[in-house]
């Protein structure tokens, strides 16, 4: 699959997540297969861009090309700049978020609540598309509210302003992550449009992976939740499309060493203070359903550096080896990734 003249290396995009998917995380889905990722959201507001969490968002330092940065905002010469300014930062594809459903983005008419006014949206397309040299990415929901899907009427003016490839996440605006992605609109979107369009939502196995590419006949897939935790999702999604056979879930000896190198580049990229708290969610997700998983997590939440959260990761994970827990025990106890929200 072509994002404008870029070739992935294959049909899996890791979704952008805001608060997940930072540099360490993106680079760690990359290693195990996935063929992109998008950077989280970043504000087009100007005035927050030095803020340091907009810094550690825009940093894409060593990241495997082709990097993506998503930018949100509801004015379009902001965005327009805000595009300009990523690209010079070094972002070869620039995306735009009209999918964000969050209380505090949709307040300012950004996110999905730009779904409700079709001409602003086309105007921002346009100026985004015009005012950089890569290829643009839009990624949206169905529409804003239920009975009020304006998906068709979006990707097809989308198309008509050069965007280069549409993410479309099967919820709208009003369902926020209730109810179940509706993959059939996404389908209909996929017949109306010629440039390449990823499907996504609720994408948590390999075979609702192959079910929603199959159905829907899109160009890619985006998964997002259930890459938490388990980044080598991207790596059994890939085999069981490539062969129709599943891979062995990974073995706690390697979930031990895969989770140690990531705490180990998120310490490297935030620092002491920041990468502990940061790595906290990171380390709960991958050890959910595992043997005394909860007394676990609250342990390591009183942990308050970098040292100790290794050391009782590491005791941890050194226990259930002893015990002899193997992850296939783990998946069959494991409570829906979806859930987590
Ligand atoms: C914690 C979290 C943060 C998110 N942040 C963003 C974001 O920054 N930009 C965006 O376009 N979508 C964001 N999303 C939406 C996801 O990209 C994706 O569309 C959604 O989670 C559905 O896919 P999934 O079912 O595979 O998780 C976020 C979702 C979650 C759960």
């Amino acid at each position: 699959m072509y994002i404008g003249s870029y070739q992935l290396s294959n049909n899996l995009i890791v979704a952008p997540m805001a608060g997940v998917t930072d540099r360490p995380f993106r680079t760690l889905c990359k290693y195990f297969g996935a063929g992109h990722a998008v950077s989280e959201m970043m504000t087009a507001d100007k005035t927050l861009r030095m803020s340091k969490k907009s810094l550690y968002r825009a940093n894409f330092d060593g990241e495997l090309a082709p990097i993506s940065a998503q930018i949100a905002g509801s004015d379009p010469e902001q965005l327009a700049e805000a595009a300009r300014y990523q690209v010079a930062n070094g972002a070869q594809i620039v995306d735009i978020n009209m999918g964000c459903p969050a209380k505090k983005v949709c307040n300012k008419l950004a996110g999905s609540a730009l779904l409700q006014d079709e001409n602003l949206v086309a105007r921002i397309l346009d100026a985004v598309v015009a005012a950089v040299d890569v290829p643009v990415t839009l990624k949206t929901r169905l529409g804003f509210l239920n009975g009020h899907e304006n998906i068709l009427r979006v990707a097809k003016r989308a198309e008509e302003s050069g965007i280069a490839a549409l993410a479309l996440h099967g919820r709208t605006r009003e369902d926020m992550y209730l109810n179940t992605a509706r993959y059939e609109l996404i389908k209909q979107v996929k017949e109306l449009i010629d440039i390449p369009l990823i499907a996504n939502g609720d994408i948590d196995s390999p075979e609702k992976a192959k079910y929603v590419l199959d159905y829907t006949g899109a160009d890619a897939i985006m998964i997002g939740r259930a890459a938490q935790g388990q980044p080598w999702i991207f790596r059994e999604i890939a085999h069981y499309l490539k062969t129709g056979e599943h891979l062995a879930a990974p073995d706690i000896a390697e979930v031990k060493a895969v989770l140690l190198g990531h705490l180990a580049e998120l310490y490297e990229f935030y620092g002491e203070y920041s990468g502990c708290r940061i790595a906290r969610k990171h380390i709960a997700w991958y050890t959910k359903g595992l043997r005394s998983s909860n007394e676990f997590r609250q342990n390591m939440y009183k942990v308050e550096n970098t040292a100790d959260q290794t050391k009782v990761v590491e005791s941890y994970f050194d226990q259930l080896l002893d015990q002899g827990q193997r992850m296939s025990d783990v998946q069959a106890e494991q409570v829906n990734l979806l859930d987590i929200k």
